[in-house]
């Protein structure tokens, strides 16, 4: 059985990329595997420091996670800041991470841009922290996008430099697990090829957007004129509104305005409103148990209490034999 950590960062609610994305597969994964997910509640103070949000924001992705199927009687589900056993990790790897590689990182050039009055040692040293989230529990796999490979490069250098200066072979080489095949990209209602919450209002749907907003957002993605020569190149736009059906609807339902496209007959407004009622029909579990999560924190305080306590176990394991291996020792 492989061991298999993952975090998230707190930063607002799940949309359908989310959940097509890296979700679907952390659903699939906890299936076979030992699975560790974690809110990365510590990361978030990096970039977003307002306490009045903290809490509101760990709890909405609990909830959604929960909502679209993570099953905290298969994966342990934990807050990364109810661990603090990663925190001491995190200070002993500081401990032999140096500044010029830290610097290096593609990921703390692009924040350091973005917020020049808080260039913060956290920032600098999220990939330590990140390290430390992923061999706590001594991982084999990481299920994470392209844009986390060069964390997950650092992470084995950090593993790596620790076997190799106190001479242990003690931490294994986590490798990032590519879904491949198995990810689908879900374009934005905008005419981008991303679903995302950053791209602007009215570009995702969310796991628990109502009917009412579903039907809006839909309503509103962008469209043209229509074709007007037979079997046209769809532009960008219009490609994204059939990949989505392709994902959404019945097959029946995609083959009909294919065929309506082709024939430059397509009426966009029909296909939309065919369109949001299939997206309603696909998020409608997702709204109903997102609804009944929110109304009930007693399950929500077991869910993260029993993933403290078996988080905080395989770390606690961890620190303690880090310990013995740096050289602190009890009297
Ligand atoms: N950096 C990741 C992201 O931005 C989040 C993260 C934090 C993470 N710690 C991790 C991912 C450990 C995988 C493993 O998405």
């Amino acid at each position: 059985m492989k061991t298999v950590v993952s975090g998230i960062r707190p930063t607002g609610n799940l949309h359908l990329g989310n959940y097509f994305g890296a979700l679907r597969n952390f659903i699939k994964m906890q299936e076979t595997n030992n699975c560790y997910f974690f809110i990365a509640d510590y990361h978030s103070l990096t970039t977003h420091p307002t306490p009045a949000d903290l809490h509101g924001n760990v709890k909405n992705v609990l909830i959604d996670y929960l909502a679209a199927g993570l099953d905290p009687e298969k994966a342990t589900l934990y807050l990364q800041s109810d661990v603090p056993e990663v925190a001491e990790l995190y200070l002993f790897l500081n401990m032999n991470a140096y500044k010029g590689e830290l610097e290096r990182v593609t990921s703390f050039k692009d924040k350091a841009r973005v917020q020049p009055d808080n260039i913060n040692a956290g920032l600098l040293t999220y990939p330590t922290l990140m390290a430390a989230d992923i061999i706590i529990h001594k991982a084999h796999m990481v299920p994470v996008g392209k844009d986390q490979e060069q964390h997950l490069e650092m992470t084995r250098t950090f593993a790596n430099r620790f076997n190799r200066m106190y001479k242990v072979d003690y931490f294994p080489e986590p490798v990032a697990y590519n879904f491949g095949e198995e990810l689908i990209k879900i374009p934005g209602l905008d005419g981008s090829t991303k679903m995302g919450k950053s791209e602007g209002e009215g570009n995702a749907i969310f796991l628990g957007d109502d009917s009412a907003i579903i039907r809006k957002k839909v309503m509103k993605a962008v469209t043209d004129a229509g074709p007007t020569q037979q079997n046209q190149p769809k532009p960008q736009a219009i490609q994204n509104l059939f990949y989505l059906m392709q994902v959404m609807s019945k097959p029946e339902m995609l083959s009909f305005y294919e065929e309506e496209y082709k024939n430059c007959r397509i009426r966009y407004g029909d296909m939309k409103k065919q369109l949001a009622e299939d997206v309603i029909a696909f998020t409608e579990p997702f709204r109903e148990r997102i609804k009944e999560l929110s109304a009930n924190n007693e399950y929500l305080r077991k869910v993260v209490s029993i993933g403290r306590d078996k988080a905080h176990e395989s770390a606690a394991n961890t620190i303690r034999e880090v310990r013995n291996i740096i050289g602190f020792r009890s009297f």
